[in-house]
């Protein structure tokens, strides 16, 4: 090359480097960023959970998750009327049980006049159009926080297995669309199956916290629903261990086997490369959880004003897309719905 004499000349010759190929060509405006985008993030991808609570009052407020609050039934309902009126096709409630009705073998679970029991009547009643998607797991209802029976130290299999199938039965009664196991116990899906088919509810689907891990980042999930001070050790003899992926992988491989219609990766953000290998290897409806510490770190962030809150929720959920998901459960449901809406 000729040695260059001005500025002007310079940047000429950095136009030789002889690239035939430059990435930051499709870069260059906004249309263009547009046409080749790859991932996108609908109103469709969205499940809203929310948490439930008996009391006189709409709303209390979940002290670790700012922004959320838990929500009486007539609440509840109002806001299922304004997540379908936003176009959220599902929402996942989460109930906050009273403490004295709390004990060891999670009884009222089966009380079909439970909270969850009435919000589901009553949601189902007001706002049909919008999905239902009930947790099976008992540590709302036990004095001990585990989402099964325990013996001594020990959280039962089989015996959780023949409870917990007794709530699905519950909760479809009830009017749930989606039984969603999130306790991890061995064979629970094939068994809630065979029961609710045995019932008539064969069109109940199940969506199955397929790949659950023992995570810290439930932390204010377990503030929201009172679990928190009471909970006896830790998840570890059931949920999965954060350090394994193949293990993932016979999870789905069993709950599929056992009829499940959807599975589910929990947490998110730190387990996209579980939910990517899912989705490769399986091709299913896979969703994905932001779990209540993922929420809790984007809104921590946000306000402390170290992060745009609203950026860093799209991108977040966006991420999700891109690694396969096909739908993501978050607490930012209604606040992306409206800014998907807004453009
Ligand atoms: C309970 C359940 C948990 C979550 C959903 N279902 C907590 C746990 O396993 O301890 C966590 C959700 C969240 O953190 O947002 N079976």
């Amino acid at each position: 090359f000729p040695a260059p004499q001005s500025r002007q000349d310079e940047a000429h010759a950095a136009s030789s480097l002889g690239l035939t190929r430059r990435m930051r060509r499709n870069r260059k405006a906004e249309w263009s960023r547009r046409l080749v985008r790859e991932a996108a993030l609908t109103t469709d991808d969205l499940i809203w959970p929310i948490f439930l609570m008996d009391t006189p009052e709409a709303r209390s407020p979940v002290e670790w998750m700012p922004g959320v609050d838990r929500l009486n039934i007539d609440e509840a309902v109002r806001q299922a009327a304004e997540a379908a009126a936003l176009g959220i096709p599902a929402i996942a409630p989460f109930p906050y049980v009273d403490k004295a009705l709390r004990d060891p073998t999670g009884s009222e679970a089966l009380n079909t006049n439970n909270l969850m029991c009435r919000a589901v009547r009553a949601i189902k009643a007001a706002v049909p159009q919008i999905g239902i998607i009930c947790d099976a797991a008992l540590d709302p209802y036990t004095s001990h926080g585990h989402d099964g029976v325990m013996d001594g130290e020990r959280v039962l299999n089989d015996a959780s297995v023949a409870i917990l199938v007794q709530q699905a039965q519950a909760l479809a009664d009830a009017g749930a669309d989606v039984i969603a196991p999130s306790d991890m116990m061995d064979g629970r899906v094939g068994a809630i199956r065979a029961a609710l088919d045995g019932d008539g509810h064969e069109d109940v689907q199940i969506m199955a916290y397929a790949a659950k891990y023992a995570s810290a980042f439930y932390g204010p999930f377990r503030d929201a629903i009172g679990t928190n001070a009471t909970l006896v050790g830790d998840k570890r003899t059931y949920q999965m261990d954060p350090a394994n992926s193949d293990e993932a992988i016979a999870e789905v491989m069993l709950d599929l086997e056992e009829g499940a219609d959807m599975v589910m990766i929990k947490p998110g953000l730190p387990y996209l490369d579980i939910v990517a290998r899912v989705k490769d290897h399986f091709r299913v409806p896979t969703f994905a959880y932001q779990v209540s510490g993922e929420y809790a770190m984007i809104m921590a962030a946000a306000n402390n004003g170290w992060l745009d809150g609203d950026k860093a929720m799209l991108e977040s959920l966006l991420a999700f897309k891109r690694a396969g998901a096909d739908g993501v459960l978050t607490y930012f449901a209604p606040r992306v719905a409206k800014k998907l809406k807004a453009g």
